[in-house]
């Protein structure tokens, strides 16, 4: 049977493992051997001098106990080098020179980008969409979402009880790139009062600040106020500094800084009814660095076996994804085209208050 390999790439997310392990068990199944790719596309264009950091030959009893560990066991990186048709056929190279036969690369849209480039390589490729941030537009779910989600959910009733305890209204910022999903699902589960996406263009903090001043103004002295990170690239232009700066908050010689969580629960503050104190949490990369959960678990294993079959049926430049509540799979050049949908119902079901 014919030599598959395997990479994880760009940001880990959880259910990587559980992936690979799947890759290793259908591969095993089939008596096919199997290389993993160590370190994103870094390890296919040889990046580092000795081999063993740049790939390893992968047996299923190796494996046995990362299913359900965090992170990535074959390592991940971004390998901006791999954008160039160069190292792409570098790469080609490297795998026809190892016997390999099939490519299966888990990784966000970005990797599944890199995976069409080698399909056009010669190299047989299938994708497993890989990333928290939910932001590839053809499958209902990306691997690692539904876990950091739940990580959200966790820290924000977390945060919700201290606020509480305190009356204090209280920003979460989340991760998701330029996608809100993470942080629409995750406001929406707990219950938070206002949620901040990059799909809207120019919103305005002094909206927010008065939404938020209704809220306290009605009794809600601990609401939560939901950021992704993308949101503050789409904000309305607003000089938090020099409005700080005024309210004698920071430095006049503190040197200007982004808008960021902390900046911006400063302002909220500055704008509210005096005496509340808005407080600020970055949920960062807790989001990516837990046990999947059963979704996420389920998920990896059902689209790696689909990928290893595929491979094995030389049916290749195709990704998996999910429809419908289903695994399917599909072209790759199609899929990485379709724009992800934004939920604009389920936003407004948010704000609404
Ligand atoms: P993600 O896969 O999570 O979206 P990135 O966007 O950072 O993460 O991409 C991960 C890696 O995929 C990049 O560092 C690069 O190696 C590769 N990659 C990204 N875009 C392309 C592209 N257009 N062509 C080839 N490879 C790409
Ligand atoms: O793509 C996953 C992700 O966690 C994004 O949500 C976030 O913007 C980014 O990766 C962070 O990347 P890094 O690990 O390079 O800081």
């Amino acid at each position: 049977m014919s030599k598959i390999a395997v990479l994880t790439s760009g940001g880990d997310s959880p259910g990587m493992n559980a992936a690979v392990m799947s890759v290793a068990r259908s591969a095993a199944l089939l008596d096919m051997p199997l290389i993993g790719i160590k370190r994103g596309y870094n390890g296919l264009i040889g990046k580092f001098p000795n081999p063993k950091d740049n790939y390893v030959e992968m047996s299923m009893d190796q494996l046995l106990d990362i299913a359900d560990l965090p992170g990535t066991y074959l390592r991940t990186a971004r390998c901006p080098e791999f954008a160039d048709k160069e190292y792409q056929q570098k790469a080609a190279q490297f795998l026809r020179e190892l016997g390999v036969k099939g490519l299966v690369v888990i990784g966000g849209d970005g990797s599944l980008q890199g995976a069409q480039a080698l399909c056009q390589q010669g190299i047989p490729c299938v994708g497993i969409p890989a990333t928290i941030d939910n932001d590839l537009g053809y499958t209902e779910m990306t691997l690692g979402y539904d876990t950091a989600v739940n990580v959200c959910v966790d820290s924000i009733r977390a945060i919700r009880a201290t606020s509480r305890s305190h009356d204090r209204p209280h920003v979460v910022e989340v991760m998701g790139r330029n996608c809100g999903d993470i942080a629409l699902t995750a406001a929406l589960s707990t219950g938070a009062e206002i949620v901040v996406v990059p799909e809207v263009q120019n919103w305005e903090i002094k909206d927010i600040s008065r939404r938020l001043n209704n809220l306290i103004a009605r009794g809600n002295t601990r609401a939560t106020v939901v950021v992704a990170e993308g949101a503050w690239r789409t904000m309305a232009p607003f000089d938090h500094h020099s409005f700080l700066v005024k309210r004698g908050k920071v430095n006049v010689s503190f040197p200007e800084q982004r808008i960021d969580a902390i900046n911006f629960a400063r302002v909220l503050q500055q704008m509210a009814i005096d005496g509340v104190e808005v407080r600020a949490t970055v949920v960062g990369y807790t989001q990516r660095g837990v046990q999947p959960t059963a979704r996420d678990g389920a998920f990896a294993f059902e689209a790696s076996a689909m990928a290893v079959n595929l491979l094995r049926h030389h049916i290749s430049g195709q990704v998996v994804g999910v429809r419908s509540g289903r695994i399917f799979h599909m072209p790759m050049e199609t899929a990485l085209k379709m724009k992800p949908r934004f939920n604009r119902r389920m936003f407004n079901m948010v704000n609404a208050l």
